[in-house]
């Protein structure tokens, strides 16, 4: 079925009245668009558990800070709207900027758990983050909301912001989806010159060895974090933003247990890369 394109707040909220008031289920899946399989494993998600899949694609002017790359972010609408309608999402709500931020006086913001990895790296963020998927989840009224782990602060922060506001909305955590060669989906990746896209299998290769070493009894974060620190310091091109070992209320651990988070954030040039694995899952790359 072809895809619907709404782009204004009054047709999105009928559009999930009139489902709601057919007693259908609505999955949504928030991204800020130039999509890659990652997203599609999300939509695909959403399509099979719900009876209609809604997809917000929208550059978030809020959630970036004034260096960053909100200007120079790719943006793929013909493209997305195609990938979209391939996955069987039903409606994709594309807004404008004028109508869903400007002017705002209200925002959702988050305490202890911005306080580390990136929140403190990128101030605000946060805030632009939950501001604007609670806005969403106002607006569309999803019973399911599907979040990939790559962003695995954002993940965590959402289900709290749920819980702590009672957003009826079930969160729906998702595998990181990678390359052949184990980089993780972003669409930062298309930043990346082809020097830079070899340069940038140091995150996951480095996480890798990490994860090993740990499997191989080492428990020390320290340890971990140093052998991933070595890894990548081997790489002219590549920034250490950080490289951290977190529980789930963010706070850096001393000892690796199950469930801690290895997360880090490198330049590859000019371009931010994000990775991370959660101990005790599957290390599938
Ligand atoms: O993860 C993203 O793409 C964004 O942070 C989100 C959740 C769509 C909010 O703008």
């Amino acid at each position: 079925m072809k895809v619907k394109l709404i782009e204004t707040i009054e047709e999105m909220r009928a559009f999930s009245k009139n489902a709601k008031s057919k007693n259908l289920s609505i999955g949504y899946v928030p991204t800020m668009g130039a999509l890659h399989d990652g997203h599609v494993s999300l939509m695909k998600k959403a399509v099979e558990q719900n009876d209609i899949a809604v997809m917000t694609i929208f550059v978030n002017p809020i959630q970036f800070g004034p260096n960053e790359d909100y200007n120079k972010y790719p943006r793929t609408l013909e493209a997305d709207l195609e990938k979209a309608e391939a996955a069987g999402i039903s409606a994709v709500f594309f807004p404008s900027a004028t109508e869903l931020t400007a002017n705002l006086y209200s925002y959702i913001d988050i305490n202890e758990l911005q306080n580390n990895l990136c929140g403190t790296k990128r101030p605000g963020h946060f805030r632009g983050v939950c501001t604007i998927v609670g806005k969403f989840f106002n607006i569309i009224q999803p019973d399911n909301a599907y979040f990939g782990k790559k962003d695995i602060q954002q993940l965590y922060i959402i289900k709290q912001m749920v819980k702590d506001l009672n957003f009826d909305v079930k969160i729906i955590p998702c595998d990181i989806v990678r390359e052949d060669d184990g980089l993780a989906m972003s669409s930062r990746n298309r930043y990346l010159s082809e020097s830079e896209r070899k340069d940038a299998l140091v995150l996951s290769q480095s996480l890798k060895k990490a994860v090993t070493l740990h499997q191989q009894g080492e428990k020390s974060s320290q340890v971990l974090i140093n052998s991933i620190r070595q890894e990548i310091e081997k790489i002219s091109s590549a920034k250490i933003d950080y490289v951290s070992i977190v529980n789930e209320q963010m706070q850096d651990v001393c000892t690796v247990e199950n469930k801690n988070i290895i997360a880090l954030a490198v330049y590859i040039g000019n371009t931010r890369l994000i990775d991370n694995h959660i101990i005790g899952e599957t290390l599938c790359f």
